[in-house]
């Protein structure tokens, strides 16, 4: 299971400043290209209701100029869903959104959503679009998405940043077991499984080193890091500090079974 772990690029946050002033500058489709050149595997950005982030038009311009996979982030609505349909980008992920939330809070509670979902789930991957689920890392939450068909989990690391970072050890540590438990269950429930939201320098390691990771989405602090060291150097550094730390636990594994 472990192996190659994916860099997906969230740019949203080069279209909230864009969007600060109105106008073109930065442009979020730009900052896409510099990121594929600096080694992202994928793109990200969020089209949210009240377009905060990224815009009808940019989606058009990301599928278009940029030539790497863009998985579109979105909610589990009629609107949303004819936009993904319409386009047909790489992947969809399902999230959660409330208009007065200052970014995605929680996970999808796709257990308890199994209706709204299931229909949607389904449209998105008859059109061949790989459907991947913004969950909690719950044992109900990917058994639920297992029986939606969706392929894809991305699990929520944000509980895990936000204690990190108030240097809350023991519950960073529980935190780190929650994700590194819902990796391996997701896994062996056959999903292929994502993670992302909060990643900085300091707290990607022990996420990158889960070998049944495919893939890590980061954002807001690629695009803060970015203000003071350019957002090539940014990403090339995450990009880095991941491969160090997967290549660290493959060792450690390898050292374990012998
Ligand atoms: N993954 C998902 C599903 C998200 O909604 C977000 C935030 O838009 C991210 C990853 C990236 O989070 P951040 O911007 O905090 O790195």
């Amino acid at each position: 299971m472990s192996g190659y772990l994916r860099l997906g690029v969230n740019i949203d946050h080069v279209a909230t400043i864009r969007n600060a002033r109105g106008g073109e500058h930065p442009d979020p489709v730009r900052a896409a290209k510099v990121a594929a050149a600096a080694g992202a595997d994928g793109i990200t950005a969020h089209l949210r209701e009240d377009r905060r982030h990224i815009r009808d038009a940019d989606i058009e311009r990301l599928m278009a100029e940029v030539g790497l996979p863009l998985n579109l982030e979105m909610a589990a609505t009629p609107e949303m869903l004819n936009i993904a349909l319409r386009h047909c980008p790489h992947a969809c992920c399902i999230v959660p959104e409330r208009r007065e939330e200052v970014t995605t809070e929680g996970g999808l509670d796709a257990a308890g959503l199994h209706n709204q979902l299931k229909p949607i789930v389904e449209r998105l991957g008859e059109a061949g679009i790989r459907v991947s689920l913004f969950i909690n890392a719950e044992r109900r939450q990917l058994e639920a998405a297992k029986s939606l068909g969706a392929p894809v989990v991305e699990l929520h690391t944000g509980a895990y940043c936000d204690v990190a970072f108030a240097r809350e050890n023991a519950k960073r540590d529980a935190e780190l077991a929650r994700l590194a438990n819902a990796a391996r269950d997701g896994a062996a429930l056959g999903l292929e499984v994502h993670a992302g939201h909060g990643l900085t320098f300091d707290t990607v390691a022990p996420v990158a080193a889960m070998p049944e990771l495919a893939e890590l989405n980061i954002g807001h602090f690629l695009i803060g890091e970015a203000i003071f060291t350019g957002l090539d150097a940014s990403i090339r550094r995450m990009r880095a500090t991941m491969d160090e730390a997967r290549g660290a636990a493959a060792r450690q594994d390898t050292k374990d079974r012998a």
